[in-house]
């Protein structure tokens, strides 16, 4: 199982600060922003990691992160040359997947206390699509999944103005290797993105969606207000002694 993380885009929401680096490498209590995706897939056993940056912001990813080898893993790194969208890393990172399976994550999310179940969905997995969802009180900003009385998923639709459930699809996701062929095949949205909700609907329509729901903490940290939220969750889960992935 390979691993990518999405740390490219433009951080709009968090300008100034993503004036001065990327909105992945500011701090989130005591650590910049990725180094918590980046544990995530570490402690789920991957250890070929690629990262996905903006052309500008190479730089200060290769000084922070290097080759890996303090981390008893192997980075390599890849540029996008404009935010094309998320399902865009399947494209740039073809060469690198190969020919295995792959679990992505976003740069600026973070999960805490769900190790287990995360590590689980990571080395359990085998042929499909497999992703978490979580319930959110503004739905309409994510793909949002719908879930029939059995708990079977009907629907996955992009920011849908009138959501059809509180169940928010969340940054970490694993595929097999035909992601590649289906990243390939995507056209670009009314947003001019490769959309992720587009690839989990061909997995959908093949019967091999996989959805699970995500007892653990999620953070998103793409706004000022979840930047700090974050930060404080970190410090008090710190103090306490619960066990992030941090
Ligand atoms: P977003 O938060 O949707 O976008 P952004 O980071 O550019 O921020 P803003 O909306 O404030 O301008 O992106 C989610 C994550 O995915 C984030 O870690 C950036 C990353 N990303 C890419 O690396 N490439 C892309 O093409 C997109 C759309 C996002």
């Amino acid at each position: 199982m390979k691993g990518i993380i999405l740390a490219g885009g433009e951080g709009t929401r968090l300008r100034p600060m993503t004036l001065v680096t990327s909105k992945q490498l500011l701090p989130v209590y005591d650590q910049p922003m990725i180094f918590y995706p980046l544990k995530t897939l570490l402690q789920a056993g991957i250890t070929e990691v690629l990262i996905i940056v903006a052309p500008d912001r190479a730089g200060d990813y290769l000084r922070v992160l290097g080759s890996g080898k303090e981390w008893n893993a192997k980075f390599t790194y890849e540029i996008q040359d404009k935010p094309g969208g998320l399902a865009e890393a399947f494209v740039i990172g073809a060469d690198f997947i190969d020919d295995q399976s792959v679990t992505l994550v976003l740069g600026d999310n973070i999960f805490l206390g769900g190790d287990a179940e995360i590590r689980d969905a990571i080395t359990s997995f085998k042929t499909g699509g497999r992703i978490f969802a979580k319930q959110v009180p503004d739905p309409e900003r994510f793909g949002v999944i719908e879930f029939d009385s059995s708990g079977k998923v009907i629907s996955i639709e992009e920011k849908p103005p009138r959501p059809k459930s509180n169940f928010a699809s969340i940054g970490l996701y694993v595929y097999d290797n035909r992601v590649i062929s289906i990243a390939r095949k995507l056209k670009p949205s009314a947003r001019g993105e490769l959309e992720i909700t587009d690839l989990h609907k061909a997995y959908l329509a093949a019967g091999e969606l996989d959805v699970r729901v995500f007892t653990g903490e999620w953070l998103d940290t793409g706004t000022p207000d979840s930047l700090l939220a974050a930060g404080n969750m970190i410090a008090q889960s710190r103090s306490s002694g619960a066990k992030p992935s941090a």
